[in-house]
């Protein structure tokens, strides 16, 4: 099949890239000249493990094609995928400005028959108007159907995600457009041996399906730091507790940890998004508030924990800061918990050295104007001199740190762990002042 995607972020170049291995021809339409010539040369505008690698085979085998230009990639496309950001508004809405910008730029372009599909996160009732706009643009002749193909994958892990998803979610009011996004993805479904359950519905569900998704597992994190927190007023070990709850297979063990709360370009955006649709529809969505309050209280947990190991006096003080990121494997530092941990702690006077593989470059963009934060090569760099070292992205490399070096390093041995990574008895031996989440 000949497939368009027109974005390409973390979904965008990740989907496309996967449908090109497939052995489909995947145009990818951009909008930033310097972006796309560097993704014609195997240089992408994002980390995610695993991907430079299939990019440039697939932009060798000539299945994968980057391009500024709707034609001919749209014309030719039998289906056109929007992946574009949806980032929140002041007021928590989701902006579908640049879905609404592209989808007249396909409307304009279409020929012959195409289904068209947005892969972005958007709130139900998105489909009528993108239909709107494309129908008031489109050529006479030209037919489209529409439909919504929600994205689940998890960054760091986004290649897997989307060669073996947990289910395909198509949602259309077309046979035919139906049809096509089956055949399209037959070969993910058909996984070896197991079969990947694909969920044929209507657009507002598979629309309400992400939001869902997402603001449940926000729930379930911001449920562990819930019991995290009170497990550490009751004399509770809140990761024990949380260990054996999730042994239930009603409960599930995945998103059950206490630590740092949750960040992303998803997490936050869409709890908010999801809240604002429920109160455009008078529905008060009390418990996804909630979630919310409890993610700003663990994030500000660190910092809390982080002040009272240094008795509330930050001037002066240095604080070694282990991850940027908003999770481990990636680049990403959109509403990562580390922006605001770091700006808390530089606000109360303290001075930061901080460490993350991969996310550096990306993340002096953002500090950029902050005074007092330094970016240096690695942990041991960060520990330097530090009164204070806190972890707040589980990257692996920090698990296995040599910590008796750590701590000669250190001015103080003080060990705030944001994630959990460290045996709190062992880190103690070695002579640590040790906190970690819930415990
Ligand atoms: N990142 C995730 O883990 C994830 C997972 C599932 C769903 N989603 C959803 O998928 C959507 C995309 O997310 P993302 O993380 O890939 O975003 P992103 O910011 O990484 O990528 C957005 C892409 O859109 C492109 N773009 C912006 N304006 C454009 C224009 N006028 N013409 C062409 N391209 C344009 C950007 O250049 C970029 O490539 C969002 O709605 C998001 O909520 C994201």
């Amino acid at each position: 099949m000949t497939i368009t995607f027109i974005g390409h972020g973390y979904v965008g170049l990740v989907t496309a890239t996967v449908f090109a291995e497939l052995g489909n021809t995947v145009y990818v339409i951009g909008h930033t000249p310097e972006k796309i010539e560097n993704l014609k040369k195997g240089i992408l505008p994002i980390y995610e493990p695993g991907l430079e690698e299939l990019v440039k085979r697939n932009v060798k085998a000539g299945r994968l094609l980057f391009t500024l230009d709707y034609k001919p990639a749209v014309p030719e496309s039998e289906v056109v995928f929007i992946a574009v950001g949806t980032p929140p508004k002041p007021t928590g809405e989701a902006d579908l400005s640049v879905v609404y910008a592209v989808a007249e730029e396909v409307g304009k372009h279409l020929d012959g028959y195409t289904v068209l599909i947005t892969k972005s996160t958007v709130p139900v009732g998105t489909s009528e108007k993108v239909r709107e706009i494309i129908a008031s643009v489109k050529p006479e002749k030209a037919e489209f159907d529409y439909a919504s193909v929600p994205e689940f994958l998890r960054e760091g892990q986004a290649i897997g995600d989307t060669q073996h998803p947990d289910r395909i979610v198509i949602g259309t009011d077309s046979k035919k457009a139906e049809d096509t996004l089956v055949k399209l993805h037959e070969p993910i479904v058909m996984d070896g041996t197991t079969k990947v359950n694909v969920v044929l519905t209507n657009i507002p569900t598979a629309e309400m399906i992400k939001y869902a998704s997402n603001a449940f597992l926000a729930t379930k994190i911001s449920f562990a730091n819930a019991i995290a927190q009170l497990s550490e007023s009751v004399g509770a070990n809140g990761p024990d507790v949380l260990e054996a709850i999730g042994l239930d297979k009603r409960i599930g063990r995945f998103f059950l940890n206490a630590g740092a709360g949750y960040g992303g370009s998803c997490f936050p955006k869409d709890v908010k998004a999801l809240i604002a649709i429920a109160d455009q529809h008078k529905y008060d969505f009390k418990l996804l508030k909630e979630v919310e309050a409890i993610n700003k209280e663990a994030i500000m947990g660190i910092v809390k924990k982080t002040k009272h190991v240094l008795h509330n006096d930050l001037s002066g003080k240095t604080v070694g800061l282990l991850g940027l990121s908003f999770k481990p494997d990636t680049d990403d530092m959109r509403d990562a918990p580390a922006i605001i941990i770091a700006r808390e702690l530089l606000k109360a006077g303290a001075t930061i050295k901080t460490y993350d593989p991969i996310a550096m470059e990306n993340a002096k963009r953002i500090f950029a104007k902050d005074e007092g934060i330094h970016f240096v090569d690695d942990a041991y760099a960060a520990a330097l001199d530090a009164d204070v070292l806190v972890v707040v992205t589980e990257w692996n490399e920090f698990r296995q740190l040599n910590l008796s070096k750590v701590k000669q390093h250190m001015k103080e041995p003080n060990l705030i762990d944001g994630r959990n990574i460290y045996e709190p008895e062992t880190v103690k031996q070695l002579g640590f002042t040790y906190f970690g989440v819930g415990r």
